[in-house]
């Protein structure tokens, strides 16, 4: 499917530019699905996709895969003190699969403060999987607050508001097939 970024980008004014155009990332999100099917040829993953932001990246990326693999999904809700990320999630929705023996892919849209995905690396950890890793299509380190080690990394973007194939600003633009930049 092809889009015409610059059309949709005149149609949504609040928008600044496009940071990655729409066929860029189709582009990048086959060649990261070669490498996890090159890399789980002998297994069957489960690819647990962490709603809502990364349910784009998951649904393009699960078609590209060329192994039998399983997805699921968990939904979570992060605590905030003042304004900023705690870090601490309370998981809204878990996931359906035992994951204790199988090999778990986590599927994020963004890798920000790190905060998020560290928390759940844990909780996930005490389920006893056989192996445990991170496919993200956004890694933003300027913003690290943990180390979080990253198995697959689409892009690496500078310390921007973000929105676009799966990411909101107040739940709006999720649908936008590529990454672009909001106005200040
Ligand atoms: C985003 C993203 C990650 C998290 C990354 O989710 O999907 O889960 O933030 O941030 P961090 O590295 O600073 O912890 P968000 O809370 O925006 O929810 P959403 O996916 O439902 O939009």
């Amino acid at each position: 499917m092809t889009w015409d970024d610059e059309d949709l980008l005149r149609k949504s004014p609040n928008l600044e530019r496009i940071l990655i155009p729409s066929l860029d990332i189709q582009q990048r999100v086959r060649q990261l699905a070669n490498e996890v099917s090159r890399d789980y040829a002998d297994t069957v993953p489960v690819l647990v996709n962490i709603l809502k932001g990364a349910f784009v990246f998951l649904a393009d990326l699960t078609r590209c895969l060329t192994i039998p693999h399983e997805v699921d999904f968990m939904a979570i809700s992060s605590y905030h003190g003042g304004t900023q990320t705690t870090g601490v999630v309370k998981i809204e929705k878990d996931l359906k699969t035992n994951i204790t023996g199988r090999d778990v892919l986590v599927v994020e849209d963004i890798v920000d403060t790190g905060l998020t995905i560290n928390y759940l690396l844990d909780m996930l950890q005490t389920r006893a999987p056989r192996s445990l890793r991170i496919c993200t299509l956004l890694d933003k380190p300027h913003a690290r607050r943990k180390e979080i080690p990253l198995a697959y990394t689409g892009f690496e973007i500078p310390n921007e508001f973000v929105i676009g194939y799966g990411l909101d600003y107040d739940e709006k633009y999720r649908n936008l097939p590529f990454i672009g930049v909001m106005k200040s």
